[in-house]
């Protein structure tokens, strides 16, 4: 089957309190699965990470219902391409709340453990979420 990786970064809006967030992000986890997506969503400080994986049209009608989403803003593209393999297989979404890690080599560039700045290279991404994989 034709699979495509999509990852994106957002801010959380004033409306939202993490606590309410961690419900739903938990509650989608099924869904996503379900219906053939997998990934992982981070977060830290107020800032979202999320990979998305799975067949094209199922992850672009997720992403447009995600960007029209008001509990979070400035949300932004950093990768959308096909791939071979899931990087998350077993995973409808694994959720990485407070305790992100940031490789090594970027710890000068990220104060405080926060993802870094916007706009964010891909292969900077790709590498922080990569260490939440196991
Ligand atoms: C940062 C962020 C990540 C989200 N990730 C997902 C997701 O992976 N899967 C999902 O179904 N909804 C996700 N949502 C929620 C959707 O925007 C939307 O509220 C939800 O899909 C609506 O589900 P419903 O149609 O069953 O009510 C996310 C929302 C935010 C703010």
């Amino acid at each position: 089957m034709e699979l495509c990786r999509l990852i994106y970064v957002s801010k959380m809006s004033k409306l939202m309190e993490i606590s309410n967030f961690e419900d739903v992000a938990y509650s989608t986890s099924a869904k996503n699965y379900k219906r053939g997506i997998t990934g992982i969503l981070c977060h830290e400080n107020r800032n979202f990470m999320q990979l998305l994986e799975g067949p094209p049209r199922v992850v672009n009608d997720l992403y447009r219902t995600i960007l029209n989403d008001e509990r979070h803003h400035s949300v932004t593209l950093l990768d959308y391409q096909p791939i071979l393999s899931r990087a998350f297989p077993e995973w409808g979404m694994r959720i990485v709340f407070e305790n992100f890690k940031v490789p090594d080599e970027y710890e000068g560039a990220c104060s405080n453990s926060e993802f870094p700045p916007f706009p964010m290279n891909t292969g900077v991404a790709l590498d922080i979420i990569y260490t939440h994989k196991d």
